[in-house]
């Protein structure tokens, strides 16, 4: 039985890699994809994801348009310094010929959980805003929905888009702590582990030389997202891969090892965004998530490439 998927993303340059291999994985059975502001804006990214899903002929699958900005407070910065204005590594691509959904993401994924009482994975990979809301919308989101994996948060890396804070977490802290207190079976795929996940000049090029739509994409939308890893961390072509790894767990979890503890969001101040693992219990009693803290590195570039070239 495949397993049925909702993409929620921010395309964006990884977001990209991770969808396309993941319409490449017969496991997987991905229902809709539903977009979300962050690496750049809420029009670009619902664009990006038609361009996506009508690339490799996937357009029977559904795009729902999410969130525009954060539950409480609009984003400080988009992550277009990273992944382009346009989100595609300021390639300027084609307009998508779909459209997207006249529901929202929100109403989506509740109505798509709804339907398929323990059947559906829910893939999270920008700012939970549309998951937050889909919590508003649908409480019973927590008993029915049979996972939720995300891309965000860090219990002991720092931060990338501030010294403590990931970008997805950052984008709406709010968002995201309604999500981790809400009961979700939820597993936090965070900096802690795709930092560790590095794809090399060398591997990427081998991605890049695929000689299919999707290595022609990534091929295009690829050099700005390495620059952007040179200039910030002198990785010399090299990158990190924080939304692939996301999907690696959905794919094969055996690739990574996991800490069931409660996290808690900081919604102000310096360490606005910051995810905390409360250990001791000092915080209160909110329910355990289960965080990645370390991985397979090599198991999860293998599947990757091996998803992407074939
Ligand atoms: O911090 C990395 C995350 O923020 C990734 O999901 C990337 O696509 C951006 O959304
Ligand atoms: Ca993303």
């Amino acid at each position: 039985m495949r397993k049925k998927v909702i993409v929620d993303t921010d395309p964006g340059v990884d977001d990209a890699m991770m969808i396309l291999a993941a319409l490449r994985s017969p496991e997987l059975e991905v229902i809709g994809l539903t977009s979300i502001f962050g690496n750049a804006s809420g029009y670009a990214t619902a664009q990006n994801a038609l361009r996506l899903v009508e690339l490799e002929g996937n357009d029977n699958i559904p795009v729902a348009r999410g969130s525009d900005r954060g539950l409480v407070v609009e984003a400080q910065m988009l992550g277009t310094m990273v992944h382009g204005e346009d989100g595609m590594g300021n390639t300027n691509p084609p307009l998508p010929k779909g459209k997207w959904l006249d529901i929202s993401a929100a109403q989506f994924i509740a109505q798509k959980v709804l339907d398929n009482p323990r059947q559906v994975t829910l893939l999270a990979v920008g700012p939970l805003t549309n998951v937050a809301l889909a919590l508003r919308l649908e409480p019973r989101i927590v008993e029915l929905v049979e996972q939720v994996v995300i891309m965000g948060g860090s219990i002991g890396a720092g931060g990338n888009i501030s010294p403590v804070a990931e970008a997805n977490i950052f984008h709406d802290p709010h968002a995201a702590e309604i999500v981790f207190s809400a009961g979700l079976p939820l597993v936090m795929v965070g900096l802690d582990v795709t930092l560790k996940v590095i794809q090399t000049r060398q591997y990427l090029d081998k991605i890049k030389a695929a000689n299919n739509p999707a290595g022609h994409l990534l091929r295009s939308i690829l050099p700005c997202y390495q620059r952007y890893h040179d200039q910030a961390y002198g990785m010399g072509g090299d990158i990190h891969t924080h939304d692939p790894s996301a999907l690696a767990y959905v794919l094969d979890p055996e690739l990574f090892k996991v800490e069931e503890v409660p996290v808690y969001v900081e919604t102000s101040g310096y360490g606005f965004g910051q995810t905390i693992a409360d250990r001791r219990r000092q915080l209160g009693q909110r329910p355990p998530v289960s965080v990645c803290v370390e991985v397979d590195a090599p198991g999860v570039l293998a599947l990757i490439e091996e998803r992407l070239t074939r």
